[in-house]
């Protein structure tokens, strides 16, 4: 059937349903991963406890389910910016309002090997679509919370993880200093690959900047791991590890909803270790 939209600048129906994610209020849990891959929706929502697939609509797949007794969902983003800020505008205007990416990306520094977990604290905003938001001195942090969040569920696990910067290109290849095509590659993609290397950046993926800016912006909470899969210090590639990242992302939901129902109990706005003394 077709759908009537209420007007070009919100293009949603008269139940709030959004026109890209094709979801409506009440639709998606307050908790959302938020995957690049629609493929990683599906093997998300075989770790719950009980679940279903709501819609696939372009890059935009979606699922609700539990994960030990908690609302949990999962939509893809697409990759990059452009199309992770739409999913982030759309999944907070029907209710979300934390986010866990659950990312793949490619490790620039020594000690951070293929398979290690990256939590990503802040972003180096490469990307275009930050800008599209806010000026560039706007910096791309993640919530403290999500991020204390992962941590813990990376110490329960037992998993190998890392904790800090990573940078958000809009470009896989040469954005993030591979030869592009017939090896091309300008002198400014051949620096900075090295620039943010001294800098102790981890690592290279192309959603945070933009998750980060955004969410900040709107007072949402967003935080971020993702599994290495490349390194390119030792030019390796391989595709691993994207369970621990799964399992690591649900642990982390299950983890803020005990902090946030100690915060409801205390009437605190933040949490803080103190809290669960
Ligand atoms: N994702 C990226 O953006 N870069 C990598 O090297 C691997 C995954």
């Amino acid at each position: 059937m077709e759908e009537r939209f209420k007007s070009a600048d919100r293009p949603e129906t008269s139940e709030g349903k959004q026109y890209h994610i094709d979801l409506k209020p009440g639709d998606l849990s307050p908790y959302l991963l938020t995957p690049g891959d629609p493929g990683r929706v599906d093997r998300i929502l075989k770790t719950w406890d009980e679940g279903k697939i709501l819609s696939f609509h372009r890059e935009y797949k979606s699922a609700t389910g539990k994960f030990k007794g908690i609302d949990i969902s999962a939509l893809s983003t697409g990759i990059g910016g452009p199309s992770l800020a739409i999913a982030i505008e759309e999944s907070a205007r029907i209710g979300v309002n934390t986010f866990i990416r659950v990312g793949t990306t490619g490790s620039i520094q020594k000690d951070i090997s293929l398979g290690d977990i990256v939590i990503i604290n802040g972003a180096v905003r490469l990307d275009g679509t930050s800008n599209q938001y806010v000026r560039v001195e706007y910096p791309a942090v993640a919530s403290f919370e999500v991020t204390l969040a992962l941590i813990e569920a990376c110490e329960e696990l037992g998993y190998k993880y890392h904790v800090g910067i990573g940078a958000s290109t809009d470009s896989f290849y040469t954005g993030q200093g591979r030869p592009g095509l017939n090896n091309y590659l300008p002198s400014f993609a051949k620096e900075i690959f090295n620039d943010l290397q001294i800098a102790n950046v981890m690592n290279f993926e192309m959603e945070c900047a933009a998750l980060f800016t955004i969410t900040s912006i709107y007072k949402l909470r967003a935080g971020a791991l993702c599994v290495v899969i490349a390194n390119r210090i030792t030019n390796e590639f391989e595709y691993i590890g994207e369970e621990k990242a799964i399992t690591v992302a649900n642990y982390a939901v299950k983890i803020l909803s005990h902090w946030d129902s100690i915060k409801r109990e205390k009437g605190k706005e933040y949490f803080y270790p103190g809290l669960i003394k």
